[in-house]
Order: C-alpha cells, then sequence, then structure tokens
C-alpha cells in the first residue's frame, strides 16, 4: 500500500535475550525527532482516527499485540503487530486506526517531527478531500 510497508529490524540475540538497535536514516528512512508510546489501553478502545500531512512514523509493538488500520482513497489494510523486530512504517496522508490492544500491551512510535497539532487531518471527510487529490498524482 502506498506510504506505508512493513521493517525488519535485524536482532541481536543470544541466551541473555534480544537486543534491537534502531537508528535514523540506516534501518528506518527518517531522522528520529520524537518519540512516544501507548499503553493502557482498554481492549474495546479504538484511537488514531486521523492522518498526517508530512509525518513519518515507524511504529513497534514492543509488547504484546495490536492492529493498524491503515488506509487510503484507494486500499485499506490491517496489521497485526506482535513483534518487537517489526515496524509499520507511516508515511504522509495515510488514514489509521489502532485497535485490539492487548492487555500489557505497548505501542512505541517513532516519528520524524516534533509534535504540532497543525499536521493531523481528523476530520475523515476533509482527510477524503485531501487524499483523493494526492493519490492522483501517484
Ligand atoms: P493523538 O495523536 O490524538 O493520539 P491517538 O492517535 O493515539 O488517538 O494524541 C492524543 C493526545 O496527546 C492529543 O491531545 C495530542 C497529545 N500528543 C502530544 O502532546 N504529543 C505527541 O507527541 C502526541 C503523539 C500526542
Amino acid at each position: 500500500m502506498h506510504n506505508t510497508h512493513m521493517l525488519e529490524f535485524s536482532k541481536n540475540s543470544d541466551e541473555y535475550g534480544n537486543l534491537v538497535p534502531i537508528e535514523g536514516r540506516r534501518n528506518i528512512p527518517f531522522d528520529i525527532k520524537r518519540v512516544y508510546y501507548i499503553y493502557g489501553v482498554d481492549q474495546k478502545q479504538r484511537r488514531g482516527f486521523h492522518s498526517h500531512n508530512d509525518l513519518h512514523q515507524a511504529l513497534i509493538c514492543v509488547s504484546g499485540s495490536v492492529k493498524i488500520l491503515v488506509k487510503n482513497p484507494n486500499e485499506e489494510e490491517i496489521i497485526e503487530l506482535n513483534d518487537p523486530s517489526k515496524a509499520l512504517y507511516i508515511g504522509p496522508k495515510v488514514w489509521r486506526e489502532m485497535y485490539d490492544f492487548s492487555e500489557g500491551s505497548v505501542l512505541l512510535v517513532l516519528a520524524s517531527e516534533y509534535y504540532t497539532e497543525d499536521d493531523y487531518i481528523r476530520d475523515y471527510d476533509e482527510y477524503l478531500a485531501d487524499a483523493i487529490e494526492y493519490y492522483k498524482n501517484i
């Protein structure tokens, strides 16, 4: 799907456990300016419901599992994240919703820019109008 794909990180695994290093522009396609994580989400809760104009993100479920719905005017996918060595890259102009957070799950997000509400599109009709134009040229 446009502007989304899975990333698979190399693990340093030995009898002591696993270690996954992530370096901006080395094993993810952007420099990391911001890190946040989502946890303690009720299993019935659905979050997200937005798109970004310019932001690049990598979503990693570092504990437990969560489903991510990504869509644009022409495509839609549901990805279950349940492996701390994999990330879902989401670029600009992709609508996303997160749900089915397992108990105790932690969703880590690496982002290419500092937080600004100006970069969000939270209204789905507004998203569609903008995205139809954007994806027409791809
Ligand atoms: P939001 O991005 O809407 O969460 P989700 O998409 O998971 O439902 O963010 C929830 C709240 O947290 C909102 O008030 C904005 C704030 N926030 C920050 O202050 N900084 C951040 O980096 C992020 C991602 C959110």
